[in-house]
C-alpha cells in the first residue's frame, strides 16, 4: 500500500491525554493532518506508565478515533517518552579521516567514539544528536561530509532513558497492534512543532508543560545543548486547588481552565465565581483572585526550577531568542506574562506549527508533542543527513532496529 507510506502518525501518550495525530504527506514535502484522537490518559504519572493496561485502554481509544476521522488503518507510530529517568550528557568523540577527506562512514565512526561513554546499566541511549563537526582546528562545522582533514571531532548530546519505562511503552503500543517506528524525547518532539530555526539558531529555551511533568530542552546554534525534566506540572495545579478550594480534583481542573490564572495582579478583586462543594453541599461563590493567589506561588516554584537547570546548563545568559513555554499548562491565563518576569528575557507560547489540514485543532499548545512526532517523523526518516540539527533516527545510519534494541535479545 503505498498510500501507507505516505502517513505519519504521532502517539503522544502524555499523562492526561493520549493524543494521536495521522499526517498525510504530499509530494512537494508539506504534511497534512487528517486525524487526530485524544482521550484522557490515566495509567501514568509523571510522564511514566505505572498502569499497563489502562494505558493501553486509553492508547486504543485514542488510536480507533483516529483512524475512523483519518479513514486509514494505523499499524505504525512515532511515539514520545518522558520522565525523571531521562538523562542528557554532552559528549565527544574523536576520529582520524580514512582519506583525507569526510566520509559518512567517517562520521558514523565518530559519532560512535562520542557514544562510547558509561552509562548505568538499566539506561539506553535514545538519541546522539550532534551539535557541531570539528575538522582540524575548524570549529562550528555542520555538514562535514565531502571537507577535506584528517582529523573528525564531533560534539554531541546524548539522551538516555530507563530499560524499562521505554518497554512499558511499547509494550503498550504492541498490545494495541502498533508497531512503534521510533521513541523520541518528548521536549524534542515539541521543539519540531513549536520552534523556528532561528530561534533555535540564536538560542533559546523550549518548556512543554505539561499535566505531569515539565520538559525542557535548549538550543544554540542550531543545535541541542541541553535537556531535563521537572517532575512538576498542571496536576499539581489542580491538586493544589482541590485543597484550597476544597473541592473534587475533576471541578479544580474544570475551574482552572475557566477561571485560572497564575498572577493575582492580573485579576479584579471584584471578579466572583462559584466553586461547586464535595458531598452534595451547596456551591459557593468566592473572589476569583483566591484561585490566582493559589496557583500563583505553585508556578512561581516551577519557574524558579526551570531558572536554575538553565542556570546550571550555563546556557541562560546566552539564549538571545528567550522562553517558548508550550503543552497544556502553558495556557494558563498569566504564564506568559509570569515567565516574563522571573526569566526576565522575552517569552512567547509555543503552537504547533508548520502543519495543514486540520490546524484549527492542533494549534492549541496541548498538542505541541503529537504534532513534533509527526514532523520528526517526516523529516527524519528518509533523510540520510547527519548534519547538525538532524538528530533523527537517521544519525547512525541503522535507526530501524533502534526500537529492538530495548528488548536486547528478547526482540
Ligand atoms: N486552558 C487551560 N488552562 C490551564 N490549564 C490547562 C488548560 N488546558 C489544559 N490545561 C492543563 O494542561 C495539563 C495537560 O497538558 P498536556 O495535555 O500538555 O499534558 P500531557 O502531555 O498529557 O502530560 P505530560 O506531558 O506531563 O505527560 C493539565 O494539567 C490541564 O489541566
Ligand atoms: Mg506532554
Amino acid at each position: 500500500m503505498s498510500k501507507h507510506e505516505q502517513i505519519f502518525v504521532g502517539l503522544d501518550i502524555g499523562t492526561s491525554k493520549i493524543a494521536c495525530v495521522v499526517a498525510e504527506a504530499g509530494p512537494d514535502g508539506r504534511l497534512d493532518v487528517i486525524g487526530i484522537g485524544t482521550h484522557p490518559s490515566r495509567g501514568l504519572r509523571k510522564g511514566v506508565v505505572v498502569n499497563i493496561e489502562s494505558t493501553v485502554e486509553s492508547i486504543r481509544l485514542a488510536v480507533e478515533e483516529a483512524e475512523l476521522m483519518a479513514g486509514i488503518e494505523i499499524k505504525s507510530v512515532f511515539t514520545g517518552i518522558a520522565g525523571s529517568h531521562i538523562r542528557g550528557y554532552n559528549s565527544h568523540g574523536v576520529v582520524a579521516t580514512k582519506g583525507g577527506e569526510v566520509t559518512s562512514e567517517d562520521v558514523d565512526r565518530v559519532v560512535d567514539a562520542a557514544r562510547a561513554m558509561k552509562i548505568p546499566a538499566d539506561q539506553k541511549i535514545l538519541h546522539i544528536l550532534p551539535q557541531e563537526y570539528i575538522i582540524d582546528a575548524q570549529d562550528g562545522i555542520r555538514e562535514p561530509i565531502g571537507m577535506s582533514g584528517v582529523r573528525l571531532e564531533v560534539k554531541v548530546h546524548i539522551v538516555t532513558g530507563a530499560v524499562s519505562s521505554a518497554q512499558n511503552i511499547i509494550k503498550c503500543c504492541n498490545r494495541c497492534g502498533l508497531d512503534v517506528a521510533d521513541m523520541v524525547l518528548e521536549q524534542v518532539a515539541s521543539s519540531e512543532a513549536v520552534l523556528a530555526q532561528d530561534e533555535k539558531d540564536i538560542g533559546v529555551a523550549l518548556v512543554d508543560i505539561g499535566g505531569g511533568t515539565s520538559d525542557i530542552a535548549v538550543f544554540l546554534d542550531g543545535a541541542i545543548r541541553h535537556t531535563a525534566v521537572i517532575p512538576i506540572g498542571g496536576d499539581h495545579l489542580t491538586n493544589d486547588l482541590v485543597v484550597g478550594l476544597r473541592t473534587s480534583a475533576r471541578e479544580a481542573d474544570h475551574l482552572k481552565r475557566k477561571y485560572g490564572a497564575c498572577m493575582v495582579s492580573m485579576v479584579s478583586p471584584d471578579e466572583q465565581i462559584e466553586i461547586p462543594s464535595v458531598g452534595g453541599r451547596p456551591p459557593r461563590p468566592m473572589p476569583r483572585q483566591v484561585m490566582a493567589q493559589i496557583l500563583e506561588p505553585r508556578v512561581e516554584e516551577l519557574y524558579e526550577l526551570v531558572k536554575a537547570e538553565l542556570t546550571r546548563s550555563g546556557y541562560q545568559e546566552l539564549l538571545a531568542a528567550g522562553l517558548v513555554i508550550t503543552g497544556g499548562s502553558s495556557l494558563l491565563e498569566g504564564m506568559v506574562e509570569l515567565a516574563e518576569e522571573i526569566f526576565d528575557m522575552p517569552v512567547r507560547m509555543g503552537r504547533p506549527d508548520g502543519v495543514g489540514g486540520l490546524v484549527d485543532v492542533v494549534s492549541s499548545p496541548m498538542y505541541a508533542t503529537g504534532v513534533g512526532l509527526i514532523r520528526y517523523g517526516h523529516n527524519y526518516r528518509q533523510t540520510s543527513s547527519v548534519a547538525v540539527g538532524r538528530g533523527g533516527p537517521s544519525v547512525l545510519g541503522r535507526m530501524w532496529g533502534k526500537v529492538r534494541q530495548w528488548f536486547g535479545d528478547e526482540g
